[in-house]
């Protein structure tokens, strides 16, 4: 199905979006930003760039470096070339929020971007993760003790080859683990400099709301996109408390996107494809989401990169907001 969705229109709709006139294309303007949608017309968000934390300025579409480790998201890619070649074209295409986490490879991807892209230019944020354990290919299992979440920190800061992590997320609250434990030993290390900021990942809005009586939170990363949308509340959460949001699975992760009439069509008047128009929903959605899509392929990455460039209608928003029903 994927597949059948890139060759039938990917690559082609991909270089016609490049030829779309202005009345298609944001240029990047001012950061204006509106707030939630109306009853009728809804006012969609168009501010190209977000302010993580509050100093740090970040194009709103970001990339996620997890695609570019090997299969099952375990050791070294088949093509490590090509691996580099992604992560370099990304911030040349002006990519300046790259996410990553200790349990991609594991390593593998926190060294990968240090190999292709230290010493980093002005202005990339690097934001990693830590407190998922990796037993074997596909398998993950959360560990949030302190001692061994500090070591984490340490040792992405090595790998990174950095000084101090720009946005280090806590990948998962560990059930056997009270959470002010393990947010307890991440604001040690922000204490010490080895930090910036903080943020959660797959969380509802009170285990946030119970996060920041430990320290100050800035980002989520929740799993979210046109079809899964069951973290809506979350999302409102982090709108209206000035927190960014992350969306991973943006264009449907490993699962896809099922196109469907609506998609379809509205890809279709842009000459676009539906990942595109699925990103550009993301963007327009809300002005604090930042979404990550990942992908080991240079063309896939052109084309992402070029989504936050695609403006729809409020009409159109709206036919692709009816697609999923909210939780
Ligand atoms: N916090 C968490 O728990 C969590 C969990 C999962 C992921 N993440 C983060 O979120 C990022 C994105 O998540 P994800 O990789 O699961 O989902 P995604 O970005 O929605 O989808 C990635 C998949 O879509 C394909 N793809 C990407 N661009 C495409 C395009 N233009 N046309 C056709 N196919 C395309 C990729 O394959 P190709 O390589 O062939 O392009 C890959 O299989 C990850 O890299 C990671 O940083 C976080």
């Amino acid at each position: 199905m994927r597949e059948q969705q890139n060759n039938g229109v990917t690559r082609r709709t991909f270089l016609g979006l490049s030829l779309v006139g202005g009345a298609t294309l944001l240029a990047g303007g001012p950061a204006t930003v509106f707030g939630a949608t109306a009853s009728t017309t809804p006012s969609l968000a168009t501010n190209p760039t977000w302010k993580l934390g509050g100093d740090l300025l970040v194009n709103r579409l970001g990339f996620g470096a997890m695609r570019i480790t090997g299969d099952g998201i375990w050791g070294w890619p088949a093509d490590r070339a090509n691996a580099l070649k992604v992560l370099k074209r990304a911030v040349e295409l002006g990519v300046n929020l790259i996410d990553t986490a200790d349990a991609y490879g594991p390593e593998t991807s926190e060294l990968l971007i240090a190999e292709a892209l230290h010493p980093y230019p002005a202005g990339l944020v690097i934001a990693t993760k830590g407190g998922l354990t990796r037993p074997g290919p596909g398998q993950w299992k959360p560990d949030g003790r302190p001692d061994y979440l500090k070591k984490c920190v340490e040792n992405s800061l090595k790998r990174l080859q950095l000084e101090r992590i720009d946005l280090y997320q806590l990948h998962r609250i560990d059930p056997k683990v009270p959470m002010e434990e393990s947010l307890g030993a991440l604001k040690e290390m922000q204490s010490a400099g080895k930090i910036r900021h903080v943020g959660l990942s797959e969380v509802a809005p009170e285990e946030i709301e119970r996060a920041r009586k430990v320290l100050p939170i800035v980002s989520v990363q929740n799993r979210y996109n046109i079809a899964d949308r069951d973290w809506e509340k979350t999302l409102v959460y982090c709108e209206k408390e000035g927190l960014g949001f992350m969306p991973w699975s943006p264009i449907g992760g490993g699962r896809g996107l099922k196109p469907g009439e609506a998609l379809e069509a509205v890809a279709k008047a842009h000459h676009a494809s539906v990942f595109q128009v699925a990103l550009a929903w993301l963007l327009q959605r809300s002005p604090v989401m930042l979404p990550i899509p990942g992908t080991a392929s240079l063309a896939h990455l052109e084309e992402n990169v070029a989504a936050a460039k695609l403006k729809l209608t409020p009409d159109e928003w709206k036919a692709i907001d009816a697609l999923a029903g909210h939780s």
